[in-house]
């Protein structure tokens, strides 16, 4: 993530990378955010005026999905697997329990996602980006701790 990166130059350096077919909008918005951790609202004319569409219509497809965020993400990111292999094994309770010992710790956010191709290793999660499996309490809690450092 470049955050210091004026936001404008970026979206339009990746809006170059995808062209200005309407179809592209989808991957402009990835790439926006994957390069500054979110997509503000700043950037959403730039996006319209390349695919020549309605900023609306940017607006509608970056609220429609929640994986999109709007404003900078907290330091650490876990995206806590909540899909059948993982209930199976027990996420809704490592959830609760995680969830209980990281309130009111504006650090951290735990987002659900639905399968990360790591079922056989249930539960699984993405903390920054870094994939961790057989998942406990204790052995999320210290990725979280890795990832903070
Ligand atoms: S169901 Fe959780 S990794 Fe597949």
């Amino acid at each position: 993530m470049a955050q210091s990166a004026d936001p404008i130059d970026v979206t339009a350096a990746v809006s170059d990378s995808f062209g200005d077919q309407p179809a592209a909008l989808l991957e402009i918005l990835h790439g926006v955010q994957d390069a500054l951790g979110y997509v503000p609202e700043a950037v959403l004319p730039v996006i319209a005026k390349r695919l020549n569409i309605a900023r609306a219509e940017v607006h509608g497809v970056l609220s429609f999905y929640h994986d999109f965020r709007t404003a900078p993400p907290p330091p650490v990111v876990v995206k806590l697997c909540r899909a059948e292999a993982c209930q199976a094994m027990g996420v809704e309770r490592l959830a609760s329990e995680v969830g209980a010992k990281l309130s009111g710790d504006d650090h951290v956010v735990v987002e659900p996602v639905y399968c990360l191709g790591n079922c056989a290793l249930a539960p699984a999660a993405l903390v920054n980006g870094r994939l961790v499996g057989r998942l406990t309490v204790e052995r999320l809690l210290s990725a979280v701790q890795e990832a903070s450092t």
